[in-house]
């Protein structure tokens, strides 16, 4: 499945918001709310809970229609298109919905098929195994987790089963919302260092809502605030702890921020120094396998 090669220049944001505005009734979600999402990056999009991450990303996706404003993607407006374009480039993406949202009565080979019979129905139902079965040990399950129930697998597995079928049409864009979520520590870092080693394998673009620091910290090249409507500030983590909002010192800096800031320390260490790091490790033997505080604070 090759992609198009679009006419716009690389440094084209790959998504681009202008003025959206998104109301359910009298209640404003987002009020003149612009973003951009530059090819190849991971985006982390953080805010309080409530605050519309969902929401914007089904603005993007085209699953709400906005009051106002416009949104592109890979250049094209997706807003008020005919089905037959809309269709065209929503195959160039994928998805992992907040909570996962697998089919509970479909396998996950089934599942992860499901954007195959929508988009590409007439592939042999061979070839769609075989993709399905490929998609699955790409984002590291296990080769017989194909045939299993979603009700047969842990969350982490779950997660996974969800990625591989974001992942089933070979897209350029991934939209992850709260992936981490209910993962344990040490499950939600497998997560994060999958989702980077596909971003680069792959060459993937990601939109990455989270809440969880030690996933901004570890793979995502700049991060969004979502506050007062609108994205407030975007940038690097150092950008945005050089700004005095409120919410994003408390959001940074407290505690779950200063323990994710001690984890990706002791990290940059652990690689700058591999021998000296297993040697404290050694000397302090017990601690060395109970969970960071960071780890400790994790859990969702
Ligand atoms: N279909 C809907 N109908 C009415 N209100 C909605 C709908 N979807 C979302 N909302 C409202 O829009 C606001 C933003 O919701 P959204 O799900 O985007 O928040 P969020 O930032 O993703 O929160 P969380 O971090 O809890 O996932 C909330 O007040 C929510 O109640
Ligand atoms: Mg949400």
């Amino acid at each position: 499945m090759a992609h198009p090669v679009g006419k716009r220049g690389d440094d084209a944001p790959i998504i681009q918001v202008r003025g959206l505005k998104n109301a359910f009734g009298v209640s404003i979600v987002h009020d003149g709310l612009d973003l951009d999402v530059r090819r190849g990056e991971i985006l982390g999009v953080v805010g309080g809970s409530g605050t519309g991450k969902s929401v914007l990303m089904r603005s993007i996706i085209g699953l709400q229609t906005p009051v106002e404003g416009e949104i592109t993607v890979f250049g094209e407006p997706t807003i008020g298109r005919e089905e037959t374009e809309a269709v065209e480039i929503r195959k160039r993406w994928g998805v992992l919905f907040q909570g996962g949202a697998l089919f509970s009565t479909l396998t996950v080979a089934e599942n992860v098929e499901v954007p195959l019979r929508e988009f590409y129905k007439d592939l042999p139902p061979a070839l769609m195994a075989q993709i399905a079965s490929y998609k699955v040990v790409m984002t590291g399950l296990p080769a017989d987790a194909g045939p299993k129930y979603p009700a047969e697998l842990s969350g982490g597995m779950k997660k996974r089963a969800g990625l591989a079928r974001a992942l089933a049409l070979d897209p350029e864009l991934l939209f992850l919302d709260e992936p981490t979520a209910g993962l344990d520590p040490i499950g939600a870092a497998a997560f994060d260092s999958l989702t980077q080693s596909l971003q680069k394998t792959l060459g993937l673009t990601v939109f990455l809502i989270t809440h969880d620091l030690d996933t901004l910290y570890a793979i995502c090249d700049r991060v969004a605030v979502l506050a007062d409507k609108k994205v407030i500030a975007v940038g690097t983590i150092d950008e945005l702890l050089a700004l005095d909002h409120p919410w994003i010192q408390e959001y940074f800096k407290g505690p779950r921020g200063r323990a994710a800031i001690a984890t990706q320390e002791a990290q940059e260490r652990a690689e700058a120094h591999p021998t000296e790091v297993k040697e404290q490790q050694l000397q302090d033997s017990g601690a060395a396998a109970t969970e960071t505080p960071a780890q400790q604070a994790r859990t969702d």
